[in-house]
């Protein structure tokens, strides 16, 4: 039997997440196999995404439910029947509750395209761009009952430039999403994350302490 991790991917929409995660799987970047691809959107083009590569898919439609809740415990059903271990939501444009997040303990993942806790919920390049940071950029978290707050694993940081539009600067996070995602899920998959508390903990972690993004950059070389 296979002991790669078994992830279950949530969306609502376009998918291109879900592209990179298996893309990333292709390419054995990511040691870890997509079980099942649910949407609660019927047309969602994640869907189209998943059948091409053979993932098995389901469509939830949150309007047949009652209360979250409910809704929430049909999803559940479905990850467990496909053996899910880890649950990846990406672009999944619903609120989650306790009966998905008991049911998975600390093995739900979001991400978001913003440096959180900055910017949570919808259109978060749109808010960027208002309330006018010079550096926004990604967040891959643990999901808890509030919105696009539990403790974070991974963030990139995306220069804003002056004639961004919410569209050009979409595409830069969204850049950067498709390569932290499937790096965050290998973490998880080479067992290296514990969660204390709101921190995160990666064992053996890379990281660059004297590497910073300015924006606007240092014009003097010395400065850079
Ligand atoms: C992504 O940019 C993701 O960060 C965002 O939805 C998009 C889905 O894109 N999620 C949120 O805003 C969650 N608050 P995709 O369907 O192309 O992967």
């Amino acid at each position: 039997m296979s002991t790669k991790l078994r992830l279950g991917v949530l969306l609502s929409g376009s998918g291109t997440n879900l592209q990179a995660l298996i893309g990333a799987i292709g390419t054995g970047r990511l040691d870890a196999e997509i079980v099942v691809v649910i949407s609660n959107v019927a047309d969602a083009y994640g869907l189209t995404r998943a059948s091409a590569a053979g993932i098995p898919t389901v469509v939830v439609d949150h309007h047949a439910f009652p209360s979250r809740p409910d809704f929430d415990a049909q999803l559940v059903e479905h990850l467990r029947n496909h053996g899910a271990e880890l649950v990846v939501l990406a672009g999944f444009m619903r609120l989650v509750t306790a009966t998905l997040l008991g049911a998975f303990p600390a093995r739900v993942l979001n991400i978001h395209p913003a440096l959180l806790p900055a910017f949570p919920g919808l259109h978060a390049e749109r808010q960027a761009l208002a309330h006018g940071v010079t550096i926004t950029g990604v967040t891959v978290h643990f999901v808890d009952e509030e919105t696009d707050h539990g403790p974070i694993l991974v963030q990139a940081a995306v220069p804003v430039r002056p004639d961004d539009t919410e569209d050009t600067l979409h595409a830069r996070t969204q850049a950067q999403e498709h390569r932290i995602y499937p790096l965050a899920v290998q973490l998880i998959a080479e067992g290296r994350v514990r969660i204390d508390g709101r921190r995160v903990v990666v064992t053996d972690a890379r990281i660059d302490p004297e590497r910073a993004l300015i924006n606007p950059a240092p014009e003097r070389a010395e400065d850079t």
